[in-house]
């Protein structure tokens, strides 16, 4: 009998988008990878042709893992989304499949509530179009009433969403520009917590009736799509601003679009988009919207922290100590 020790091969890999360079190398000490370094954005069958003999992925949001894609690949054992939301992902098709999924909790919280804060206050005192006037060469003379929007502080918040960002956004708002917060969640907060975002639960009716400045921060579910269409703006004050930085399909953007342009609210500020990249036409078209291309989590250190833990799910995982922050938990 030979003393030579077979090494068993290493897991496959499939890293779906071009991500940090240091992280592949990470990666590249655990694993045989495929990497997309051009960044291709590859079809479902292309993504599935790829992933067709590996054990792992490493995902984005943009990646929709589903029953067509999962039947044929039958060595996939987990995909780790980097990106907090995981609505790309079939939960039940990935627990049928006994395929793990996992996403990255806890790093872009503070990062994210930062960016919400900023197309808020960019939105309300209209940041962008003040600045594609005076780009534009329009800039002549100094008027009283030149772009002149909502106040922020003092004024009345509500957040749709309290989950780690949404208690972000709550935090500065409360504590940071004297702001009286409403949230509206599927669960109460603790009254501990509650106090401590300064946040006081509504009703969604009653938030929208109110609130001066409406942040969305939910997660996309089949319940929240269109949470926010024509009925929810009807119910918002003409002097609103609506910032969404949570999810395409939360809100209805056709019927925003058409509350923009007819000025039943004042405003909008949109990170997230039905269908994005394609942006509707109508709110490109509108003066009363500032647009960012899915940004809210965009700092270096964060999207390194995002793309650090998404690959350390995969390590953890095939070492045997189980995947670090996972969203399922099906049985194999
Ligand atoms: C970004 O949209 C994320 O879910 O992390």
């Amino acid at each position: 009998m030979s003393g030579v020790q077979q090494t068993p091969p290493r897991p496959r890999i499939l890293v779906a988008r071009a991500v940090f360079p240091e992280v592949l190398a990470h990666l590249a000490q655990h694993f045989e990878l495929e990497s997309n370094e051009d960044d291709a954005v590859w079809s479902g069958p292309e993504l599935a042709q790829r992933l067709a003999d590996k054990d792992g992925a490493l995902t984005t949001a943009t990646e929709r893992i589903d029953a067509a894609l999962l039947a044929a690949c039958p060595r996939l054992r987990i995909v780790a989304n980097m990106a907090v939301g995981f609505n790309n992902f079939d939960l039940p098709a990935l627990d049928a499949a006994g395929v793990w999924a996992t996403n990255t909790p806890d790093v872009l919280t503070e990062t994210t509530a930062d960016f919400g804060f900023a197309l808020l206050m960019a939105t309300a005192r209209r940041v962008t179009e003040a600045e594609h006037y005076l780009r534009a060469g329009h800039w002549k003379k100094w008027h009283y009433a030149q772009f002149a929007g909502a106040e922020v502080h003092g004024s009345r918040l509500g957040i749709i969403g309290m989950g780690r960002i949404g208690q972000g956004i709550a935090r500065r708002a409360a504590h940071g520009f004297g702001m009286d917060v409403l949230y509206h969640n599927r669960s109460r907060l603790a009254p501990e917590l509650e106090a401590a975002c300064g946040a006081r639960y509504a009703t969604k009716e009653e938030l929208l009736q109110s609130a001066d400045h409406v942040v969305l921060v939910l997660p996309y579910t089949a319940e929240s799509h269109h949470c926010i269409g024509a009925p929810e703006l009807a119910l918002m004050k003409p002097t609103a601003t609506l910032v969404n930085i949570a999810r395409g399909g939360i809100v209805d953007d056709a019927a925003l679009a058409a509350a923009l342009r007819e000025g039943r609210i004042a405003a909008a500020g949109l990170d997230v988009f039905e269908g994005e990249p394609q942006v509707h036409p109508g709110l490109l078209a509108a003066r009363n919207v500032v647009l960012t291309p899915h940004i809210a989590s965009a700092t270096v250190p964060t999207r390194r922290a995002m793309a650090r833990l998404a690959a350390d799910n995969l390590i953890a995982f095939f070492a045997g100590r189980g995947p670090l922050t996972p969203v399922n938990a099906p049985r194999s």
